[in-house]
């Protein structure tokens, strides 16, 4: 197994599909490698992609604010990733091909966190590491185990720009994960 500095220098050296081609920065991950709770969100967008680290948009502003709620900071006690390093031109939702292509960047970052509780954020993040017929509207602030880890998934930050009603149910949500954290994770949260 590559370490995470190896895992890292080889991940920011990938052509394992086109997007290599058009991307200015691979957007590996960032925070705290021996958190107990990874993050996964949809992919780059354009200021992910120009500065190289995930959620520092307008959206990452939000997700800092959601993530305060419950004492958590990406800096200190929690993990961030997405399903796909490369930012697809656009902020088209990235195919089932790039994703397919990128998968096991984020699963070699999986098996080094071994995470208790895994946040999914929005659909598109849900639908790949929860699967079934996952429908964001009506699915998140559910939990989901795989092999005793708890999969749960928010609304996208960039869902909850454009939807503010959709932010009680996320406050709800939110909630239910600082209950989680409690129960599953060890006393550093
Ligand atoms: N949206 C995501 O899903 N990930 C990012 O890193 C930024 C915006």
């Amino acid at each position: 197994m590559l370490s995470w500095d190896e895992l890292e220098t080889k991940c920011k050296e990938c052509t394992g599909c086109t997007l290599y081609a058009t991307r200015t920065n691979v957007v590996f991950g960032t925070g705290n490698r021996d958190s107990e709770l990874l993050f996964v969100g949809e992919g780059p967008g354009e200021q992910e992609d120009l500065s190289g680290e995930p959620f520092v948009g307008r959206a990452g502003r939000l997700l800092d604010d959601m993530l305060k709620i419950i004492g958590l900071d990406r800096t200190r006690n929690i993990y961030i990733a997405n399903t796909i390093k490369c930012r697809p031109p656009g902020n088209r939702d990235p195919s089932a091909a790039e994703q397919e292509a990128c998968l096991g960047w984020l699963r070699a970052q999986y098996l080094l966190i071994k995470p208790k509780i895994v946040v999914c954020l929005g659909r598109i993040a849900a639908a790949e590491l929860i699967g079934g017929d996952f429908k964001i509207s009506r699915d998140h602030g559910k939990w989901y185990d795989k092999d005793g880890v708890g999969f749960m998934a928010l609304y996208h930050p960039s869902a909850l720009l454009r939807d503010p009603n959709r932010r009680p149910e996320t406050f709800c949500d939110l909630k239910e994960l600082e209950r989680a954290i409690k129960e599953r994770c060890s006393n550093t949260y």
